[in-house]
């Protein structure tokens, strides 16, 4: 048995946290087996390296380390979390992954594509998601919410040509593979935006019962 993985992404302040728990109580309420997780993180060790990618530091961190720290990460989660839960049939609902790599190292600091996908075949095989979520809004509404939370983290405190660029990246790669993509609009409001998860739940459910 093979279960479904579906990915969550979008840029800061596009809700998915919300929306990743709305969606959660569906396929639950669905009887199906949920398995809610995200990235950086998913496991105790993988936690403490989403500290170190997430705090702001007076040693800049080189492009480099970031995606290496991503990837390890990611290596840790996709062992003891992603992998264990799809073989025994879960619907793992995993908010971020590998396509915010692409956006983020890619799109945001300007990494080759092919060093990122180099790496995506190194820790995951042939493993991408069944299915990704693109939670879609203009740069300074998503900027706009992530300050109005609070204190900002590394990521955060990029400027507007960085968060461009990752949704530049996300807005291409939906484009490129339209049967894996969905793109919400996450500019609307969240009764709004929940109506849009309602008319996908349908086919969610069914492809997650195979
Ligand atoms: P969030 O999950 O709370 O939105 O924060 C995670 C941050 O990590 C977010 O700014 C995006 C960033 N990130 C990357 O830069 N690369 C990645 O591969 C992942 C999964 C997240």
């Amino acid at each position: 048995m093979t279960g479904l993985f579906i990915t969550l992404e979008g840029p800061e302040g596009a809700g998915k946290s919300t929306n990743r728990e709305y969606l959660a109580q569906h396929l639950r309420a669905a009887g199906l087996d949920v398995v809610l997780t995200r990235e950086p993180g998913g496991t105790p060790l993988a936690e403490r390296i989403r500290e170190l990618l997430l705090a702001p530091s007076d040693e800049a961190m080189h492009a480099d380390t970031e995606l290496l720290l991503v990837f390890a990460a990611r290596a840790q989660h996709l062992s003891e979390v992603i992998r264990p839960a799809l073989a025994r049939g879960a619907v793992v609902l995993c908010d971020r992954f590998t396509d915010a790599t692409y956006a983020y190292q890619g799109g945001g600091r300007g990494l080759s594509q092919a060093r990122i996908a180099s790496l995506e075949s190194f820790v995951q095989g042939e493993l991408r998601p069944d299915l990704t979520l693109v939670f879609d809004l203009p740069v300074e509404v998503g900027l706009a919410r992530a300050t109005a939370r609070g204190r900002l983290d590394r990521f955060e405190q990029e400027g507007r040509a960085f968060f461009e660029a990752v949704r530049n990246t996300y807005l291409e790669r939906a484009a490129a593979a339209p049967q894996r993509y969905t793109l919400v609009n996450a500019a609307l409001t969240l009764a709004e935006v929940q109506q849009q998860l309602d008319s996908l739940l349908p086919g969610i459910e069914a492809r997650c019962r195979g």
